[in-house]
């Protein structure tokens, strides 16, 4: 089990991932995406997840920039957008991205939304910026397991990750089955259910082991093998966030928490949100 913030999942063709990152969705580019993750860097962490649609990757670039640690102990992630998909456009789109980043190699790349019938054009750019080491791992958003399965019939190369909705209202075990079965590993987004955290059992089990419910939200994540990257702006949740392993869960309040299931989204249904 994970026991430090830089503690490695290990992914398909053997590149470490950290099991724990800084979200920066709605975290606006500039000042705020720039103390953000410095301050996340500062206290350990070494995974930032971007996106190009979140219009903050100059911000996270200059944060690297600035944080004093060497680039390849850094896991940067970026998405290529719905209106990019496609072959050339989302080379064109990499480009754009690493340009704002202010990198010349991404640990990981993913598509963000399936949308319909461009993700597989889409996976054949990634394959290529992977196959010309532009970038060490590529993976998906937003797959449900019709998606995976389509995917692999013309994928050469398989996706390393699905990141997905997934938090004590929304377990998708079945999906989360399926990925570990194919060794696609699942990392979550709104990992703490977009800061609506209060429930009665969260807040009863957070008394129990002393810990917040955000924490125990957290290492729920984690017991389930699941990487983790929680948005926070403020230092103090930050660091939150990511003391998490001086306690563990019970099975039976693992139990607890996946019974709290009601499939129940913050954002939207990958098979209704189509491409723009
Ligand atoms: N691939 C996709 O389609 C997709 C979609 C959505 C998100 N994502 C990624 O996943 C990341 C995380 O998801 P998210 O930002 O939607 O939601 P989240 O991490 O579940 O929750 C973030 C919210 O919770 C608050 N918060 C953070 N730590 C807290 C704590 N310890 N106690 C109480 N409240 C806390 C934050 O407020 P403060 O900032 O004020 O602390 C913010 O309002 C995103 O930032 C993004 O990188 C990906």
């Amino acid at each position: 089990m994970i026991k430090h913030l830089a503690d490695c999942t290990v992914l398909q063709n053997g590149v470490k991932m950290p099991w724990i990152g800084l979200g920066v969705w709605r975290v606006d580019d500039g000042a705020q995406v720039v103390h953000a993750v410095k301050t996340a860097i500062q206290h350990g962490y070494r995974s930032i997840d971007t996106a190009m649609i979140y219009k903050n990757e100059e911000g996270v670039g200059q944060a690297i920039a600035e944080a004093g640690v060497p680039r390849e102990e850094l896991f940067i992630t970026t998405k290529v957008w719905n209106s990019d998909q496609g072959y050339d456009t989302t080379l064109a789109a990499f480009d754009e991205s690493l340009k704002k980043l202010g990198l010349d190699y991404l640990d990981l790349y993913l598509i963000h939304w399936p949308g319909t019938d461009k993700y597989a054009d889409t996976w054949k750019a990634l394959e290529k910026l992977y196959k010309d080491g532009k970038v060490r791992a590529i993976g998906v958003c937003n797959f449900h397991k019709h998606h995976l399965e389509e995917l692999m019939k013309t994928a050469e190369v398989k996706p390393m990750v699905n990141q997905i909705e997934l938090h004590p209202l929304l377990s998708q075990k079945e999906l989360l089955t399926y990925c570990k079965q194919n060794n696609i590993q699942v990392e979550a987004w709104s990992p703490l259910m977009q800061g609506n955290l209060d429930h009665p059992v969260l807040a009863k089990l957070a008394q129990k082991y002393e810990k917040t419910p955000a924490q125990i939200v957290l290492r729920w994540h984690l017991q389930n093998g699941v990487v983790i990257i929680p948005k926070s702006v403020k230092e103090h949740r930050i660091m939150e966030n990511a003391a998490l392993f001086d306690f563990a869960l019970s099975d039976e309040d693992m139990g607890r928490i996946n019974d709290l299931n009601q499939n129940q989204r913050f954002g939207p249904n990958p098979d209704e949100f189509f491409l723009v």
